[in-house]
């Protein structure tokens, strides 16, 4: 075997002993149906061990790319001065390796065969990040690798991924939780602990609803911006459609529309993102309104509805426990008390569009079968109070038949005796 045989052999068994057996397997045929020309990239790992350890983990090993693909350099050599010779191009800047990375990914005829859009670096280039790093040669901003690594690029619905929705509120706090960093921009660094303890992190981290966004689901990944107030109410409406509609539907509509309410941050805000309670509905409407206005009237009128609402629905749902205890059947009881629950969701979105009728309508809903819950619930209590009362005479004559027999066996017992 030559020289450059061997080094061939070892390295491909270096780079392909941590891959999992069948990924391995693949790997192998893939090479074997190679040119030498491939084989002899091993060269660059038998020095770069660590690199070659990162890289065989990622995405791209498996689609046939090599170290020399990005970086160049003469992969049958094993001397750092010939190895690192001819078209090499090093450790690429943050500004090179957008374009080394969009050598491919912008290119729509290769991306296509794997579903992957080519527009990274477009978007990229319209983005805060994008403007300071190639339009400021800044380098505080990220480049790909910063929020993809350069060597373990995995794709996003893998969970060890930089960029899978549990790791990105992370990638992005690398910069933006960085206090000093962030200083110099002028920017807080509150967004990720915010985010963490608000309803959208609850909902990912807590409850595993990815439905719920993470950083990018408001800012977008690579055009990431912060979205200006005309553009709130669309983003939060991408996903809130209900909630969107009505408030266009009522006297907020025209306000938000003419920029006059951050739409819905006049009540809500971006990265702490919470459910208002329902007890501050009328507070919150004299922030913007007079105290005696009608708007503030008609904000205690709502409140009124929803507390009023939220009481019944909690009356139900200790009636319901009670019977429970008891042991009765109470799926009757539980699809009415569903029933009650999915009219007072419909109020906590149907009261942003503030029609008062609508919300009365709902509240009459919540309140009537909540209403048949309890009166089932207290007829049933009283049949078995009733129950247990016709009971006790039984239970007098049963216990007393028992005593009687039991003082006539001892009387037995003496004559027999006796
Ligand atoms: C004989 C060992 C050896 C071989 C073979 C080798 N390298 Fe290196 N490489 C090194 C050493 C040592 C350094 C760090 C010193 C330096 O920068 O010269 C380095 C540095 C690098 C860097 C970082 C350069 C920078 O600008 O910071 C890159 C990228 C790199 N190598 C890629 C490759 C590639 C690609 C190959 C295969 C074509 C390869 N190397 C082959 C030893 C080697
Ligand atoms: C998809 C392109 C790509 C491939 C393939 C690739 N690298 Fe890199 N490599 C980069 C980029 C970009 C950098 C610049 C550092 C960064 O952005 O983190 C880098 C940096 C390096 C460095 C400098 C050390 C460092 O971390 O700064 C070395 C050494 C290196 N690569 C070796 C390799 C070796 C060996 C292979 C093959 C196993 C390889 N690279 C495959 C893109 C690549
Ligand atoms: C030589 C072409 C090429 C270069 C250069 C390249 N890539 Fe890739 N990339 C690919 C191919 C091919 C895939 C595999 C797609 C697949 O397996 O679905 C891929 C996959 C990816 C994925 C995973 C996509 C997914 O969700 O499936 C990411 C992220 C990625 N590359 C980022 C980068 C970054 C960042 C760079 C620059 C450091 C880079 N790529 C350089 C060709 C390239
Ligand atoms: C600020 C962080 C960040 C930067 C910078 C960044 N990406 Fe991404 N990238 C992401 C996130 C987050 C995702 C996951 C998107 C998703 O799940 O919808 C992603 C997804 C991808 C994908 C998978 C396909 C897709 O579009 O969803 C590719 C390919 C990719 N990025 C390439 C690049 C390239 C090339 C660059 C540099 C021009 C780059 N990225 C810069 C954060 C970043
Ligand atoms: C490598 C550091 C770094 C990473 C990682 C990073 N950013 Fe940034 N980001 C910056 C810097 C620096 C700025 C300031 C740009 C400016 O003001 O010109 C910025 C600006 C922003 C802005 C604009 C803020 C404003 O009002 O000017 C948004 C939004 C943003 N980043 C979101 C994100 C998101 C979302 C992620 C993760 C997907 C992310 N960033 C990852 C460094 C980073
Ligand atoms: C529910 C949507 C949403 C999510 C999720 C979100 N943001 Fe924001 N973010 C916004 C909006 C809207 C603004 C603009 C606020 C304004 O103009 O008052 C903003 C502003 C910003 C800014 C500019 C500075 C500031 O605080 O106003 C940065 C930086 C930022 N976000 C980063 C992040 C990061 C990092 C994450 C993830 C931890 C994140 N955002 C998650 C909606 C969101
Ligand atoms: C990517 C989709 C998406 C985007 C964008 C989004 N949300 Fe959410 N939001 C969700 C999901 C999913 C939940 C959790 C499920 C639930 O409890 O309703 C949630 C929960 C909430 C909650 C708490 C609801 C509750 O019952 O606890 C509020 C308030 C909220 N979002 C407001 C907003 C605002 C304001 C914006 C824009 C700044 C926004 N959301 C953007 C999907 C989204
Ligand atoms: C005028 C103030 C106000 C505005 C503007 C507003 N909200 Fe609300 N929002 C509230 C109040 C008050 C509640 C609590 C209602 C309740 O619990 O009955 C609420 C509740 C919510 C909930 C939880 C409802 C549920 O289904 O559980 C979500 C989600 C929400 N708002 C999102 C939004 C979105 C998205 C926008 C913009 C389209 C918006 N809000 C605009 C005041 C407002
Ligand atoms: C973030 C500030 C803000 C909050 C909070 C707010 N509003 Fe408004 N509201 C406005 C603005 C601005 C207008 C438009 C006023 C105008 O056209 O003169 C408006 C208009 C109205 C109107 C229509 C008035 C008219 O004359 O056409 C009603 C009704 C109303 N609000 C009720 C409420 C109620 C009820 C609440 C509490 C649930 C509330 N608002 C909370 C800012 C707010």
């Amino acid at each position: 075997m030559s020289r450059r045989g061997l080094i061939a052999a070892i390295g491909g068994l270096v780079l392909l002993s941590p891959v999992a057996g069948s990924d391995a397997a693949r790997l192998a045929a893939q090479e074997g149906t190679r040119s030498n020309q491939d084989a002899s990239t091993y060269g660059c790992i038998v020095c770069h061990a660590d690199m070659r350890r990162a890289f065989a983990q990622g995405a791209h090993a498996e689609r046939g790319i090599r170290c020399h693909t990005c970086h160049g350099g003469d992969t049958s050599q094993v001397e750092v001065a010939t190895a690192h010779r001819g078209r090499f191009l090093g450790a690429p800047s943050k500004q090179a390796t957008t374009e080394l990375c969009a050598s491919c990914h912008s290119d729509p005829n290769q991306m296509r065969q794997y579903g992957l859009a080519a527009d990274q670096l477009a978007e990229f280039r319209t983005s805060r990040h994008g403007e300071l790093l190639l339009g400021r040669g800044n380098a505080d901003a990220p480049t790909c690798t910063d929020c993809h690594e350069a060597h373990t690029i995995r794709p996003a619905n893998d969970a060890r991924s930089m960029v899978h929705p549990t790791n990105i509120p992370r990638t992005c706090g690398l910069c933006h939780d960085d206090a000093a960093l962030m200083r110099k921009y002028g920017l807080s660094v509150d967004q990720l602990s915010r985010f963490m303890a608000g309803a959208h992190g609850k909902a990912i981290f807590e409850d595993r609803n990815f439905a719920a966004p993470t950083c990018i689901g408001c800012h977008g990944s690579h055009a990431a911006l912060p979205p200006d107030v005309t553009e709130i109410d669309h983003v939060c409406g991408k996903c809130h459609v209900l909630l969107a509609d009505a408030l266009y539907a009522g006297p907020h509509g025209t306000p938000s529309l003419t920029r006059r309410i951050p739409g819905c941050l006049g009540c809500h805000t971006n990265h702490g993102t919470e459910r208002l309670p329902p007890e501050q509905i009328s507070e919150l409407c004299v922030t913007c309104h007079a105290a005696e206005s009608s708007m503030a009237t008609l904000g205690q009128e709502i409140e009124e509805q929803v507390l009023h609402a939220r009481g019944e629905l909690e009356l139900a749902a200790e009636a319901i426990a009670r019977m429970v205890k008891t042991g009765r059947d109470v799926s009757d009881e539980r699809f009415r008390y569903r029933a009650a629950y999915t009219a007072y969701q419909q109020l906590a979105k149907v009261q942003h569009s503030l029609d008062l009728e609508q919300l009365e309508d709902l509240g009459r809903e919540v309140r009537s079968n909540a209403a048949v819950v309890r009166s089932t619930a207290e007829a049933y209590a009283e049949e078995r109070w009733e129950h247990n009362l016709l009971l006790m005479p039984l239970w007098f004559l049963t216990l007393s038949g028992v005593a009687f027999a039991a003082f006539k066996l001892r009387e037995l017992g003496r004559v027999s005796h006796g």
